[in-house]
Parts: structure tokens; sequence; C-alpha cells
């Protein structure tokens, strides 16, 4: 059997315009810019407005046809869409569904959505790894998209100042005889004795939303804050460690560390731990917040856009999010 290296083709992402600051959070909550800043890195986020087609699949949209330029093609050539979407558009038809329609593809490819929170893109990616190499499929649109705002509760102030909105999308496809793209090695987990840690109950088939649910609030997120903090930065720094191991390679090969961006201090206890000098460390959380799956992706569309990541360069993502999941890949661009 013939094998292929897979490589990203192409990147893009969208961002919402509206901007929402540190001091209009605090007009709402007992909260201020300065605490912000020092215990999140956080100074704004974006805010999408679903009356312009801001949705996870409309933002989706927009960001994958920068991917489609970036990458040569056209929306018939993608053969699978892998979506990930902590709430997405509707329970059903899923999101890459409503995707394939905004984006006029006719070549009935499949489509499923992906729902690991914050960790759904980088879970996706293994899996679009193994079908690209195999044959399977050869153009797969990975999408991270994510209205944050949509289960953000702008009473409570341990979770509302943390998120934000937006999408980033990588099409994976075959590398080329003559180029070195490839994905090294990957590790996804679930440790679900923390699954309280992080959640939003209500909405789903085991609570419906009543009058009794909204009156207690419980159509929001809830988190215990230091409890995600502890293992996030464990569990990213474990499965950094066994990525770059099982690639047979070491830190010092990494020439980008892209983390999920949920906190600066996250971000700073990962990268020193592995002695990272911060400029190959990744951070964009001041300016749009945690925008869930899509923080890795939208990183990376920026990065590469800015001509800071060129082909070759070694890169290490890491994210981490509700259930508690975790997950960690590293590839050659
Ligand atoms: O994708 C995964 C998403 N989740 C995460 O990554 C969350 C990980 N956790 C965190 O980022 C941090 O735990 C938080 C930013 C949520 C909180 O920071 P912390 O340093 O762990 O603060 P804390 O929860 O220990 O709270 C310290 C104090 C408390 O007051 P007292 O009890 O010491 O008087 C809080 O009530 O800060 C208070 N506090 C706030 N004060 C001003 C909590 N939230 C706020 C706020 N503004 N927004």
């Amino acid at each position: 059997m013939k094998f292929f290296n897979t490589k990203i083709l192409g990147t893009g992402s969208y961002l919402p315009d509206k901007i929402l600051t540190n001091n209009d959070i605090a007009k709402r909550v007992d909260t201020n810019h300065q605490w912000i800043v020092e215990r999140t890195g956080i100074h704004e986020r974006r805010i999408a407005d679903p009356s312009k087609d801001e949705t996870p699949s409309g933002m989706a949209a927009q960001a994958t046809l920068k991917a489609l330029e970036a990458a040569n093609l056209t929306p018939n050539d993608i053969d699978l869409i892998l979506f990930s979407a902590t709430i997405p558009d509707m329970f059903f038809p899923n999101s890459g569904c409503m995707l394939q329609h905004k984006l006029g593809i006719t070549n009935q490819c499949p489509a499923l959505d992906i729902n690991a929170a914050c960790t759904g893109w980088v879970y996706a990616l293994p899996m679009a790894d193994a079908m690209i190499k195999t044959g399977l499929y050869k153009h797969i649109l990975v999408v991270g998209s994510e209205m944050t705002s949509s289960f953000n509760n702008w009473d409570d102030r341990n979770t509302c100042i943390l998120f934000g909105d937006g999408c980033g999308v990588a099409i994976l496809g075959r590398a080329s005889e003559n180029e070195d793209s490839q994905f090294y090695s990957s590790v996804l987990a679930a440790d679900a004795s923390k699954k309280d840690h992080l959640i939003l109950e209500a909405g789903g088939a085991c609570k419906r939303i009543t009058h009794d649910v909204l009156e207690k609030n419980e159509q929001w997120v809830r988190m215990t804050g230091q409890e995600v903090f502890k293992s996030a930065v464990k569990t990213m720094a474990s499965l950094s460690e066994k990525v770059i191991k099982d690639a047979g390679k070491t830190m010092a090969d990494v020439d980008w560390f892209i983390p999920h961006q949920a906190n600066l201090r996250i971000i700073e206890a990962v990268g020193q731990r592995f002695n990272f000098p911060p400029n190959k460390v990744v951070v964009n959380v001041d300016r749009y917040a945690n925008t869930s799956s899509a923080t890795v992706p939208i990183a990376l569309d920026e990065f590469v856009r800015e001509g800071k990541i060129k082909r070759g360069d070694n890169v290490l993502f890491a994210a981490f999010g509700a259930g508690l999941t975790a997950g960690a890949v590293f590839f050659k661009y």
C-alpha cells in the first residue's frame, strides 16, 4: 500500500469586527482591566454578529475562502469537512453540512462535527492526517469555528472575561514527492474524572431548556478555574513531551510552539518548562481571548500570513479543553 505525507496546503481565519474591551465588561460585572490583564493576559476579544452570518458556519465560510485561495483550490476540491465547534450552528444538520452549503460545494463530500471543546481542532488533525496518509481523501478541510458568546454568561465574572469569537481553518492534503512537509506524531487524551470542572449542562438531551433552567441560569458555561488551570499546564506539557519523543526529536527541534490560547499564564508556564525562548511561543490571547477550538488555527494562520512560520519549520500544537480533553500534534509545515 502506498502512503502519502500530509501537508497543510492552506490556512485561513476570520475574526468578527466587533471588539469588546475589558473596560466594556467592567461596566457590567465587578472586574477591571488591570485584574484581567494580570491574571489572563487578555486585553480584548471579538464578538460575532449572527445577523451578519457571523455564526460558526458563516465565519468558517469566510475563513475557508482564504484557505482555498492560499492552497490554489476551489470549493469542490474539498472531499471531507471536519468541523470542530463547541456550540454548533444548531443540533442538526451539523455545522459541516451548513458550511458545505455556504461554500456551494456540490460534490456531496461527507461533513461532520467534532466536539472535544477547545481541543476539537487539534483532535481532528490526527484523524485527517490518517485519512490523507492512507489515500482515503485528498483535501480535508479542518475547521475550528466558535461563537463562545452564545454560551458565555455575561453576569459571571469568573468566566465572561475569558472567551471570544472567531474561526481558523486548514486544508490538509498530500505533500508531493519532492517536499518534506509531514506530520511526525500526535497524541490525544481525555480525563473524564474532571468532567465537572468545565461544563454546560443544559440544552442537550439530559437537561432541556425549561423555565426552571433559565431561572437558575443553567444555560451558561460553569468552570472551576484553578482546577482547569492546573490540569492545562500539566497535560499540555506532558503531551508535548510525548509527541516530541515519539517523533525522535528534542525540544530544541521545535521552531514554533502554538499552544491553546486560554490564559497567558498557562502559556508561559508551559513554555518555561521547555525553556522555549518567548519568541518561539505564539501568543495572540491578548487580542482575541479564548476562541475555544479556533485559537490554534487562528494563530497558525496569522503566523503563516505574516511570513513568520515558513515551509520546513517544525511546529508543535498543544491544546486542552472541557472533558477534560487534551492533545498535541508535531509536524513539519
Ligand atoms: O479552554 C479552557 C478554558 N478555561 C481556562 O483555561 C481557565 C483556566 N483558569 C484560569 O484562567 C484562571 O483560574 C482564572 C483566570 C479563571 C481565574 O484566575 P485565578 O488567578 O485562578 O483567580 P481565582 O479564581 O483564584 O480568584 C482570585 C480572586 C477571587 O477573589 P477572593 O476570593 O480572593 O476575594 C475571585 O473572586 O479574584 C476574584 N475574581 C475576580 N476579580 C476581578 C475572579 N474573577 C474576577 C474578575 N475580576 N473577573
